[in-house]
């Protein structure tokens, strides 16, 4: 089958003879030849977005060859280009901030060139949202392509899962249980090869997501890096490519409504990150899907936890491949008529045919709907004077967290709380240890400014971790609090992302040290016990200040921003779709 493709209008454009030759002649350069690119063949770009800075991806700078083979085989032409790099540990002061720029670049780069599908190449947290936002944008044919997790790290006989390992490493430094050099041996034992984290945080879980939209060829996500079906995955998506360029089989046929809903199941299912929130809302508005706030409880809250995975549960992502990955999760879900699964996916056919045999043989790790590993795992929202909308990641609440906090008798899921709070993360570090403060267990730690704007870009720190003083005696999670995220691969139930965020003026900018806090999870509402009155007073102290703009992008960053509870977008750009449909001109 073949059509007329976008790329021939720059290829092969008799009106333009001049632009034609010019748009020709450098590409030569690497000895591609003008009959080539004039032979009616789709150009199939790659997005790279592996590099020596962004190393939880750099496995893909292996994969693209395997997908130029596929490519090739299949009757297309590869063009790889580079990504804005993204990586989550090591970006300052947010790897938040640049899933928006990497966004806009790539939705300028599809536009832009001659480019007539693309293979989206995801890994690190942010990478999977922002290529599947740019390609909802642009709405060419697209696929994503997993990295893949690293190999399960080991450590004295014990798993040690990235991410997971520093959180609890830090407790036990505070702790006096470990020094500085057994820290930094833990941290290297959880990272042990290629790929993303081997935990089920935002990176496994985004690129879960990405198969649940049914954007990725199935069983591809959670195949680990250095695995042989990794390079053969990479292959089969090369091919797969083309095929979806010639059907022109977009994104916009893909990412529907009731894809985003499967996608907020399966992340309940999975244990997945608190991250996919805003990830989800914003992959789905430039999709110009609606979700809503009441989606998260309404189909997310009652799915039970199945994946017995970090830091949800025990094992890493070597274990959940061989289990039978995302499609066996999905499997579970889908007997149970919990997935919207007549829908179509890159593979050609519908979620429910990709699902069809898919059960899992390894019921330690994948567990069986009717008796999970916990039941009701999906985020909390809540709601009240100190924001409109906040998460709870209930998969990780601890037996010893619920017998404190949500089991007093007469007061099941109710607690109250003094709060202690901190204005970003430096005035937390200067002063979580002060004895002055008195922090005990019932006290909630207050984190502001570490929204999008405030931060700038959201920061991953409201897992704040208690005073030396009381992990020492046993308390290893206070109730914590704030307008920033927190890591996937965290296993504090936080109350998280916040909206509006405190730097707009969002109740958290109100609250004082020592105001009562009363969480209420039958209701769903999170209060300062503070009358209107003292609230419309503290009004007058303004907004508390937030660290200026650093760089040209932190200032544009701002200014264009929305708040979490949608997904933080650029807002602007959600006035643009199908802009791959309108060509630019010469
Ligand atoms: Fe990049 Fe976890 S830090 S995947
Ligand atoms: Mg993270």
């Amino acid at each position: 089958m073949t059509r007329r493709y976008r790329s021939q209008d720059w290829f092969d454009n008799p009106d333009h003879i001049d632009m034609t030759a010019l748009y020709l002649e450098r590409f030569m350069n690497y000895g591609i030849t003008p009959e080539e690119l004039r032979s009616g063949k789709p150009i199939i770009g790659i997005a790279q977005s592996g590099s020596d800075i962004s190393p939880c991806n750099r496995i893909h700078l292996d994969l693209a060859k395997r997908v130029r083979d596929g490519i090739r085989d299949a009757g297309g032409i590869p063009m790889e280009f580079p990504l804005h790099p993204i990586f989550e540990n090591c970006r300052r002061p947010t790897a938040a901030i640049d899933r928006n720029l990497a966004y806009m670049g790539l939705v300028e780069i599809l536009h832009g060139y001659p480019i007539d599908a693309v293979v989206l190449t995801t890994g690190c947290d942010k990478t999977t949202p922002s290529q599947l936002m740019a390609a909802a944008t642009v709405d060419i044919p697209a696929i994503v392509l997993s990295g893949g997790p690293m190999l399960d790290g080991w450590l004295d006989g014990e798993l040690v899962g990235s991410g997971a390992a520093i959180w609890k490493g830090r407790r036990r430094l505070a702790a006096g249980e470990i020094d500085n050099e057994k820290f930094l041996e833990i941290a290297a034992a959880s990272a042990p090869s290629a790929g993303h984290c081997n935990t089920m945080g935002t990176a496994s879980t985004m690129n879960a997501i990405a198969e649940a939209l049914g954007m990725s060829l199935t069983g591809c996500s959670a195949i680990p890096a250095p695995y042989r079906e990794r390079g053969q995955m990479a292959y089969e998506t090369g091919r797969r490519i083309v095929a979806l360029a010639e059907q022109d089989i977009r994104p916009s046929a893909i990412l529907t409504r009731d894809a985003f809903l499967d996608a907020i199941v399966t992340n309940a299912a999975i244990g997945g990150s608190t991250n996919a929130q805003q990830h989800i809302m914003a992959m789905a508005r430039h999709a110009g899907v609606e979700i809503h706030t009441e989606d998260w409880m309404k189909y997310g809250h009652d799915v039970p936890l199945l994946l017995n995975m970090q830091p949800s549960g025990k094992y890493l992502g070597e274990r959940f491949h061989r289990a039978g990955g995302v499609p066996a999760v999905m499997w579970e879900l889908e007997q149970k008529g919990k997935l919207r699964s007549q829908r179509l996916t890159v593979t050609g056919k519908t979620m429910a045919e990709n699902l069809a045999g898919r059960e899992t043989n390894d019921r330690e790790m994948i567990w069986p709907f009717d008796a999970p590993l916990k039941e009701k795992a999906g985020f909390f929202v809540l709601s009240g004077n100190l924001f409109d909308f906040a998460i709870m990641k209930t998969s990780v609440i601890s037996e010893d967290f619920r017998q404190r906090y949500l089991k007093q008798p007469g007061h099941e899921g109710v607690f109250e709380c003094r709060a202690i709070v901190f204005d970003g993360s430096d005035d937390y570090h200067k002063r979580i240890n002060d004895p002055s403060l008195n922090i005990d267990e019932n006290c909630i730690l207050v984190i502001r400014g570490a929204g999008p704007i405030g931060w700038p870009g959201s920061a991953e720190v409201v897992n704040m971790q208690p005073p030396d003083a009381l992990i020492k005696r046993g308390i290893n999670n206070l109730p914590t609090l704030g307008d920033g995220r927190q890591s996937g691969t965290s296993d504090s139930p936080s109350i998280l992302n916040a909206s509006p965020e405190s730097a707009v003026g969002g109740g958290l900018a109100w609250i004082r040290t020592g105001d009562t806090i009363r969480i209420d999870l039958n209701n769903g509402t999170a209060n300062m016990l503070v009358d209107d009155a003292e609230i419309e007073r503290r009004k007058a102290d303004g907004i508390p200040p937030v660290p200026p703009s650093q760089t040209p992008w932190q200032e544009i960053y701002r200014s264009t921003v929305g708040q979490m509870q949608s997904g933080a977008c650029m807002e602007l750009a959600l006035e643009y779709r199908n802009v791959g449909a309108v060509l630019p001109r010469h």
